[in-house]
């Protein structure tokens, strides 16, 4: 019998106790011997909880406790996880987590520690809740040099953004549903200003690429300043606005990384993926273009990915699983500004014949966008592709001749 711990009974950590109990029979089965969940740490009193006797609130119990060989951690956050699963490995515990912030921004100097100690560190659950990702990258996708990564990777803002698109739900009523149902961060800033998503693809990207990018290395964006009428124009122009995570490997050495909104045509995989699903396209240069697609938040489904990964610890205990990368270094990520891109732009002008004018004499040629109901001087167009600095220097030209920029979203190449 392999004894475990549990560090965090929030959503996912009560969802971790529930599919270990529920389904314990098939569980050791598939991992060839009975797992025992030997202490819960939580700093909150759980009264008439069937698990009652297994409740902690000290680290150190689950720390000093030799019998206690795998410890999942999913409490969220950089503190204290990072120490209690630094401490963990340097104790001789395999750690299980589905803590994206931590595998960001510490995934590096904590694989070494595991590999040093002959250990499994596993997340997972930290990328796509129930979508198996991490797997895939790291073992079954191993032949491939990989071009390109493309993902929508949180479920909270593609839950809001569609529920804009097909209902006109206002921003505020979408995302308070989905706290409710339990997809958002305890903080759902880290949802909408992008960040969670941030931390996403930072993993994926260090794991296919071999070397550590850091969240504050990429440029990030969220969907805060999406409109209704944005959602219109993308529709007039073709698509649908996703918030999307997307790296590309460039030839001089650096990464191509950022979070942003985007326009994405109707034809694109990743334009279905709608409520609080997630959808991750890996450009493999053997395979081709491969899509996994599931459930990217929710207790149930970032459960199973979390039990899953300590199944394979057990069965590994011998041998570590071989999931490795190096430190990130400073000039790793190329500057966002120098990619090249198109650009819808959404203004207002008080007089539309002139501003038409001044768009064409300083982009050229343009796509003009129109929506029903768009307001009196209002106007939107994409622009031809150029270096996103050149697209910027242009805007503030425009900006200079009193026409007023109220946003702008790129347009994603997928
Ligand atoms: N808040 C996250 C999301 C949870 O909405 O995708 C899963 O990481």
């Amino acid at each position: 019998m392999v004894k475990i711990a549990v560090m965090g009974y929030g959503v996912v950590g009560s969802g971790v106790v529930e599919v270990l109990t529920n389904h314990s029979e098939n569980i050791a089965r598939r991992a060839k011997e009975e797992i025992s969940i030997k202490y819960i740490l939580d700093l909150r009193d759980f009264p008439g909880s069937p698990f009652g006797s297994k409740f902690t609130k000290s680290f150190e119990t689950i720390l000093n406790d030799p019998e206690v060989k795998i410890v999942v951690e999913v409490m969220g956050g950089l503190h204290p996880s990072f120490e209690y699963v630094k401490a963990c490995l340097e104790a001789g515990k395999s750690v299980v987590t589905s803590n994206k912030e931590l595998v960001a921004a510490k995934g590096a100097e904590l694989l070494k520690i595991a590999q040093k100690n002959n250990l499994n560190f596993l997340f997972e659950a930290s990328v796509g809740g129930g979508i198996p990702i991490i797997r895939p990258i790291s073992q079954c996708l191993a032949a491939n040099d990989v071009v390109e990564i493309a993902g929508i990777l949180n479920g909270t803002t593609n839950f809001i953004l569609t529920k804009m698109i097909r209902e006109q739900m206002t921003f505020e009523d979408a995302l308070a549903l989905a706290q409710k149902l339990g997809y958002a961060e305890r903080n759902p800033a880290a949802d909408i200003e992008g960040s969670d998503a941030c931390r996403k693809i930072c993993i994926l990207a260090s794991l296919a690429y071999g070397k550590h990018v850091y969240p504050e290395q990429v440029h990030t964006e969220g969907i805060t300043k999406i409109a209704l009428a944005d959602v219109e124009y993308a529709a007039a122009w073709g698509g649908v606005v996703k918030l999307i995570g997307q790296v590309r490997a460039l030839e001089n050495g650096k990464l191509q990384i950022i979070v942003c909104p985007m326009f994405i045509p109707r034809e694109s995989q990743l334009a279905t993926v709608d409520d609080v699903f997630n959808g991750i396209m890996v450009r493999g240069d053997s395979t081709g273009d491969v899509v996994f697609y599931g459930k990217g938040a929710g207790k149930l489904p970032t459960a199973s990915a979390v039990v899953a990964d300590v199944i394979d610890c057990v069965k590994h205990f011998k041998a570590r699983k071989y999931l490795y990368w190096e430190d990130g270094s400073e000039d790793y990520v190329e500057d966002y500004r120098l990619n090249v891109i198109s650009m819808y732009v959404r203004a207002k002008t008080e007089d539309e014949a002139v501003a038409l004018k001044n768009v064409k004499q300083i982009f050229g040629e343009v796509t003009r966008l129109s929506r029903k109901n768009a307001e009196n001087g209002e106007f939107a167009f994409v622009t031809n592709s150029m270096k996103e600095e050149e697209i910027l220097t242009k805007l503030e030209k425009l900006k200079s001749m009193g026409i007023c920029v109220e946003n702008t979203i790129r347009i994603g190449n997928l």
